[in-house]
C-alpha cells in the first residue's frame, strides 16, 4: 500500500544511554555477580525502556541468563551466588531487604527455553497464579483465562479444549500457554530466555509476532542467540560478551552501524 511521506513513522529511537527515569522499566547499576569465586558479570549498568522489546545477544556462556535471573532474583536460589550493585524496577530497589520476592516475581514474569506447562488442564495452567492470589470467583477466573489466552494468541486454538491436559499441546502451543500463564497475573515485565530455541520455525514465527503484540502492554526482555530474531523482534539490543555489556543501543544501530569492533565481529559471525 502506498503511504505518503507524511505517514511514514519517523519516530527517533530512544537514546538508551540517557534514558529518563520516567521511561525506564529496569535500571541496572554497577552489577557484579559471582558464582562462588568466579565472577560472571562485570560492572553492568544499563536502563531498559518501558513498553519496548529489549534483546540480549551474545555467545553461549556470556552471562545472558544470569542477567535475566538477577532481574527477578532467581539467582537467590543458587547457592554461592553473590550479587553486588543495584537493580531497580520502576525506581524501586529490588534487592532491598523489605522486598517480598514472591511479589516481585509476580511483577516480573519469566519464560524459559523449554516450555514448562504444569501437568494440569490448559485452564488450570492459565489461572494458576490467580488461584494463588486467592481468586475463587469462577466468572473472574474464566474471564482472565480467556483474556490471557487471547493475549498469548492461543485462544482460538484451545477454546474448545480448555479442560484437556496441557502436556498434550504441541510445543509451540505449550510455549504460548506458558506466556498466557505469565500474563494472566498482569506482570509489568516479561523476561523471555531463549523462548523459541526448542521450537520449529512456524511456532517461532508465531511467538515472534506475539512478542510484537505484547510490548503494547508489557516491557519485554528477550534473550536470544539467534541474531536474526533479535533484529526482527527487538527495539533495543544489548551485546554481551564475557559478562560485560559491550554495546547497547537501538537495534538498528547495533546491527547496521555498531560502534564496537567486537559487536561487528559477533554480528558478522567472526566470534560466536
Ligand atoms: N549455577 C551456576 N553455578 C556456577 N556457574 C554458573 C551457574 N550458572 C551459570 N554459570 C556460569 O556463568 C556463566 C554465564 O552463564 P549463563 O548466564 O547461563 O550464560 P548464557 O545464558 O549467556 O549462555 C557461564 O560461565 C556459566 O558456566
Ligand atoms: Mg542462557
Amino acid at each position: 500500500m502506498y503511504s505518503s511521506p507524511a505517514t511514514i513513522n519517523v519516530l527517533k529511537p530512544l537514546d538508551v544511554a540517557n534514558l529518563p527515569a520516567g521511561k525506564t522499566a529496569i535500571e541496572i547499576e554497577n552489577l557484579n555477580l559471582f558464582y562462588r569465586q568466579k565472577q560472571v558479570l562485570h560492572d553492568i549498568s544499563m536502563r531498559i525502556p518501558k513498553g519496548k522489546v529489549t534483546a540480549f545477544i551474545g555467545p553461549s556462556g556470556c552471562g545472558k541468563s544470569t542477567i535475566m535471573r538477577s532481574v527477578n532474583r532467581m539467582n537467590d536460589l543458587i547457592e554461592g551466588c553473590k550479587v553486588e550493585g543495584n537493580i531497580r524496577l520502576l525506581g524501586k530497589d529490588i534487592y532491598d531487604e523489605e522486598v517480598d520476592v514472591s511479589a516481585l516475581r509476580r511483577r516480573i514474569g519469566m519464560v524459559f527455553q523449554k516450555p514448562n506447562p504444569f501437568p494440569k488442564t490448559i485452564y488450570e495452567n492459565v489461572v494458576f497464579g490467580l488461584r494463588l492470589q486467592g481468586i475463587r470467583n469462577s466468572r473472574v477466573l474464566d474471564d482472565c483465562c480467556e483474556q490471557a489466552l487471547r493475549g498469548a494468541g492461543l485462544w482460538d486454538e484451545v477454546k474448545n479444549r480448555l479442560h484437556e491436559n496441557a502436556v498434550n499441546l504441541a510445543a509451540g502451543q505449550q510455549q504460548r500457554l506458558v506466556i498466557a500463564r505469565a500474563i494472566a497475573i498482569e506482570p509489568e515485565v516479561l523476561l523471555l530466555d531463549e523462548p523459541t530455541s526448542s521450537l520449529d520455525p512456524i511456532s517461532t514465527l508465531t511467538i515472534e509476532e506475539l512478542i510484537n503484540d505484547l510490548k503494547t502492554k508489557y516491557t519485554v526482555v528477550i534473550v536470544t542467540h539467534n541474531m536474526q530474531q533479535a533484529a526482527r523482534v527487538s527495539d533495543y539490543t544489548a551485546f554481551v560478551h564475557m559478562g560485560r555489556i559491550v554495546e547497547y543501543a537501538d537495534t538498528d544501530t547495533v546491527f547496521t552501524s555498531p560502534k564496537e569492533k567486537k559487536t561487528e565481529d559477533y554480528i558478522t559471525g567472526r566470534i560466536g
